[in-house]
C-alpha cells in the first residue's frame, strides 16, 4: 500500500495549492491513501466543512486535524457525521466530539489512521502514550497497516513517539511545526518515520503568517495580530510511504517539496 501525505494546508493559499497539486501527485505516485491535515485549512485556524468537503473532492481520502481543530465553531455542526476526519485521539473522551481513528478499506486491506497530539508547549491533554499504546493495540486486532499524524511541538516528543511505537504501527509522521524536517528514515523494527511533513500554503510568511505582525512580536513582546498570507508564492510539503501490506511495516519512505527553490517535475 502506498500512502500520500500531505502537511498542514494553511489558509485560502494552501486550499488553491492543494486544488493545482494533488492530481499530479497522483498521478506521479499512484497511491492508494491520500492523507491531508487540515487543521490551518480555515483562515489559519480550523476547518469549515465546506472546506473539508473541498478537501476530499480534491483528492483526500482521510483529513486530519491538531490543535486548532477546534477555533472554528463550524467544525461542532458537522463533525459528528464527518467519517474521513480525525481530530487528535487524546482529547479528553468523555467531552470530545468527533472520532480520533478512521479506517481506510483498499481492496482487501484497511489502513488504520489516528490524529495524536503532543502535550510538550502544547495544552495538557490525555496522555498520548498511554492512549496510543491502548488503541494500536485495539487496532492490530483488525489490521497491521496503521498510520499515525502525530501533531507536537517538540523534536524529542516526536522522537519519543516514534521509538515507542516502532514495530507496533507502520508509520509515524509529524505535523504542526510546518517546516519539514530532512529526517526521514525506517527504524529498526519497521515503523517509517519523519519529524515533520512541513506545511502547504504560503511560501513567503513565517510558518504561513504575515512576516510584519510576527517579527513585531519578536521586537516587542507586545500582543499582534497574526493573519494569514493569501497571496504570493506557495508551497506543498508531503511525503509518500510503501507498505507491506502483510506484515504493515514500511518498506520505504520518501519526502517532496514543491516550491519555486523545488519546482514540479512530472
Ligand atoms: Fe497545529
Amino acid at each position: 500500500m502506498r500512502i500520500l501525505f500531505i502537511g498542514d494546508v494553511v489558509g485560502s493559499l494552501g486550499r488553491k495549492t492543494i486544488e493545482q497539486y494533488v492530481p499530479k501527485l497522483k498521478q506521479k505516485y499512484r497511491p492508494q491513501v491520500t492523507i491531508i491535515n487540515g487543521e490551518n485549512a480555515a483562515s489559519g485556524r480550523g476547518i469549515t466543512e465546506k472546506i473539508y468537503k473541498k478537501l476530499l473532492q480534491d483528492g483526500a481520502d482521510v483529513v486530519t486535524l491538531g490543535n486548532h481543530a477546534w477555533d472554528n465553531r463550524d467544525i461542532f455542526n458537522f463533525i459528528d457525521s464527518a467519517k474521513k476526519l480525525v481530530r487528535p485521539i487524546n482529547f479528553p473522551e468523555a467531552s470530545t466530539p468527533g472520532h480520533g481513528i478512521v479506517y481506510v478499506k483498499v481492496n482487501q486491506e484497511e489502513l488504520a489512521v489516528i490524529n495524536l497530539q503532543g502535550r510538550t508547549f502544547m495544552t495538557a491533554i490525555d496522555d498520548p502514550f498511554q492512549k496510543i499504546e491502548d488503541l494500536v493495540s485495539e487496532a492490530r486486532k483488525r489490521t497491521p497497516l496503521i498510520f499515525v499524524d502525530f501533531h507536537a511541538e517538540t523534536t524529542s516528543e516526536k522522537q519519543a513517539m516514534g521509538w515507542f511505537l516502532d514495530g507496533q504501527i507502520s508509520a509515524l509522521v509529524g505535523t504542526h511545526t510546518h517546516v519539514q524536517t530532512a529526517d526521514q528514515r525506517i527504524l529498526p523494527k519497521g515503523t517509517a518515520y519523519l519529524t515533520d511533513v512541513g506545511m502547504t500554503g504560503p511560501y513567503d510568511g513565517i510558518l504561513g503568517m504575515n512576516r510584519a505582525a510576527v517579527i513585531g512580536k519578536f521586537q516587542t513582546a507586545l500582543p499582534h495580530r497574526f493573519e494569514v498570507v493569501e497571496e504570493g508564492r506557495s508551497l506543498l510539503s508531503y511525503c509518500v510511504i510503501d507498505l507491506d501490506n502483510k506484515t504493515g511495516k514500511a518498506k520505504s519512505i520518501q519526502t517532496g517539496l514543491i516550491n519555486e527553490d523545488h519546482p514540479w517535475k512530472d
